[in-house]
């Protein structure tokens, strides 16, 4: 396994040039499903959730040609229709696939993505809108697979019992295809979604949003190839945005997208963080002051988004005073917090009162686990000492690296897996910053 060894203390200075969207790319590769055609995708960030993405297209027959940072993927008349566990269980975003083979083969046998580090992130909205559309769906837990079956999907007007991003997808993918028109109320607003509608309608959907969160889907009888590029993803601007930030340094980002970044762009600047417009693409971030302590609550778009929680409670542990974090879209995302304990930070857990929390949390509520929270209160400024860090997820991987970033001395952090899945050589790009960082393997005793 691989570690970092960060030697943090100097301020990151520079131009880096955001990559394309993980979000939209795993969903893209997906799309390619509805296809027999060439789908050229451009802007691919090479990152191991891709990889990992483009294994489960493999276990199912396609063709994958990757040029530097474009895809080409063509799916030659999809033979089979069962995801291994072992390549699907390693992707939750690999349960998408159950729209287009339905719309295409009319099967589909996937493992349960089930939970992981974040929270349980069961799927049960997707299925309900597949079973509307006319799918029948079981699991087994005797082997942990979803078998699902269609004749032919049809339209219907679904509404999401509450937000899910790619439970929209899913039904977008689904719907594409099938017979009909579908109507998706209280479907999610997320901009990777906007993306997605891009390339279906750029391989001939007939797709689009109608009203707030509400999309129309006329199914038509065959999609066609595309070439498309993938939008720059605004979870890497915004950790850089940040990493600039608590260094004390400044970094101009190329491909920036400050449109889609609202929610943060003025909690940065409550906090005396400045956002320069260079020109249209570019945005020059710095801490120009003292970092003033800020509340936060994630909420799902275009609120504070929940990817950018992690980053932003390091930025908190910087601050003169006292913060709050309030994380309402995942049941169980402060596995940092443990970590930056260990570096001398003071944070503390709370559940702030709330009338009816089935409704006001965007996971279901019987989802949570005794001892779980949902709020954390940072108090700063703290001086970071170095320490031995553990990645438990993608998110808390940039948090823990950012922290390290901040603290004077040298600190190693494993699970460095982690934060490969979402941020392309990340460590190559913030040393051409003014980082120091060094990828070890460890010695095999
Ligand atoms: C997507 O996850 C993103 N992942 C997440 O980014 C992002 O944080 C999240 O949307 C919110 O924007 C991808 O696009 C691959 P949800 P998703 O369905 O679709 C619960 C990252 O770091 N829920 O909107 O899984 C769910 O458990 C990742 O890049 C159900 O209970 O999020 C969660 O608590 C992390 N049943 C909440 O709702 C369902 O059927 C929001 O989930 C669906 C969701």
């Amino acid at each position: 396994m691989e570690y970092f060894v960060v030697a943090g203390g100097s301020p990151l200075a520079g131009e880096v040039h955001i990559a394309g969207a993980k979000n939209v790319a795993l969903k893209a590769f997906v799309a390619s499903l509805l296809t027999d055609e060439e789908i050229t995708l451009h802007n691919v960030p090479l990152i191991t959730d891709v990889f990992f993405m483009l294994d489960v297209l493999k276990s199912l027959g396609v063709s994958v040609r990757i040029e530097g940072n474009s895809v080409r993927i063509r799916n030659g008349h999809m033979k089979k229709s069962t995801v291994p566990l072992e390549v699907g269980a390693r992707l939750r975003t690999s349960s998408l696939v159950l729209g287009p083979m339905l719309a295409r083969i009319g099967k589909a046998r996937i493992p349960n993505p089930g939970g992981c580090r974040i929270g349980a992130r069961p799927i049960d909205r997707h299925i309900e809108g597949l079973m509307k559309m006319g799918a029948s769906i079981a699991y087994h837990s005797e082997d942990g697979y979803f078998y699902a079956s269609a004749k032919r999907l049809h339209g219907t007007v679904f509404t999401f019992p509450k937000n899910t991003h790619t439970g929209t997808e899913t039904l977008m993918l689904a719907a594409v295809l099938a017979e009909g028109e579908t109507v998706l109320k209280n479907a999610a607003e997320e901009v990777e979604i906007d993306d997605l509608i891009g390339l279906l309608r750029a391989m001939g959907a007939d797709i689009r949003r109608r009203a707030p969160r509400e999309i129309v889907i006329r199914g038509v009888g065959a999609l066609h190839g595309a070439t498309y590029t993938i939008m720059p993803d605004r979870n890497e601007e915004v950790t850089f945005a940040i990493a600039a930030a608590v260094t004390g340094g400044n970094i101009t980002v190329r491909q920036s997208v400050r449109g889609h970044l609202g929610a943060f762009l003025s909690a940065f600047q409550k906090a005396g963080g400045r956002a320069e417009i260079i020109d249209e693409t570019s945005t020059r971030y710095s801490q120009p002051g003292p970092i003033r302590p800020t509340d936060i609550v994630t909420r799902i778009h275009p609120g504070f988004m929940t990817d950018w929680q992690g980053p932003w409670a390091l930025y908190m542990t910087q601050a003169n005073g006292i913060s709050t974090v309030h994380e309402t879209v995942f049941e169980s995302r402060f596995s940092y917090v443990s970590e930056l304990r260990k570096m001398g930070s003071s944070i503390d857990f709370f559940d702030p009162p709330v009338d009816d929390p089935e409704s006001f949390y965007n996971f279901n509520w019987g989802d949570r686990i005794e001892g779980y929270h949902q709020a954390i209160r940072i108090s700063g400024p703290t001086q970071f000492h170095n320490a031995v860090l553990v990645m438990e997820d993608l998110r808390a991987g940039a948090t823990l690296l950012l922290a390290a970033l901040t603290a004077h001395g040298e600190s190693y952090i494993h699970g460095i897996e982690q934060i490969d899945r979402g941020y392309e050589r990340i460590e190559e790009r913030l040393c051409a910053l003014g980082a120091k960082i060094i990828r070890k393997r460890e010695e095999k005793l």
